[in-house]
């Protein structure tokens, strides 16, 4: 078994993928499970991930990630979209996984669900957007430690225009807005960050023990 850290110490954001080295079905399986498992907020995760491995629509989006490589070339890109209806039905149904999964009552949930309808399905649009785009990037940081975990390289990525992606996705009318992307693949031996020692702020400036 590796050591944690050694692993995160091995991954680095991915510039230069192998085109010709391929993701192993099995190995995206497993990255998609590591981002299923993701914890969220009130275990809601108000997020749905596109899978893109066709690669016409890569080359359509591409412009929208200012021509960044890693889109094209990588095996996969993920984008990590947040639900844009979050409403008392799209609660009912996690009720109902819960009902189902944990076989209880639906009764039994009743503080449960009143609970979150005060906390989160009142608030604002706007506001439920962003909070399930927060929880749509700790599914992205699942997804860099199980990549790493597994020698799978990464880019993790902000560089797009998410109303573009929204647009060339058709994402309005299934409710989703893109939060962020992320490339999955295999690095290129001539990709030279690889070997670039990391740049982290130091522990002090990090950390404060109080
Ligand atoms: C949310 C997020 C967005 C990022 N966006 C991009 C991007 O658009 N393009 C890119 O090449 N790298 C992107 N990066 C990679 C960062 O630049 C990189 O993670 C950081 O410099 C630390 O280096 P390391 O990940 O290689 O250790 C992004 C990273 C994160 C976490």
């Amino acid at each position: 078994m590796s050591n944690y850290n050694d692993d995160l110490k091995w991954r680095y954001a991915t510039k230069k993928f192998d085109s010709t080295k391929k993701l192993e079905e099995s190995k995206l399986e497993t990255l998609l499970e590591s981002i299923q498992l993701s914890a969220s907020s009130y275990g809601l995760q108000p997020y749905e991930v596109l899978v893109i491995k066709d690669e016409d629509i890569r080359k359509k989006l591409h412009p929208a990630a200012y021509e960044q490589p890693q889109i094209l070339d990588a095996s996969y890109l993920l984008v990590f979209t947040a639900n844009t209806v979050i409403d008392e039905a799209y609660l009912d149904d996690y009720m109902e996984n819960i009902v189902k999964t944990r076989s209880m009552k639906k009764e039994d949930l009743s503080g449960m669900k009143d609970m979150i309808m005060n906390a989160v399905i009142s608030q604002s649009n706007e506001a439920k957007i962003e909070w399930a785009k927060k929880q749509a990037y700790l599914a992205l940081g699942n997804l860099l430690s199980s990549a790493a975990h597994h020698k799978i390289d990464v880019c993790p990525m902000e560089g797009f225009d998410a109303s573009q992606f929204n647009e060339i996705l058709e994402l309005k009318d299934k409710n989703l807005d893109t939060a962020v992307i992320a490339t999955v693949g295999y690095r290129s031996e001539e990709d030279a960050l690889q070997n670039a020692p990391k740049v982290r702020k130091p522990k002090e400036k990090l950390f404060h023990r109080l």
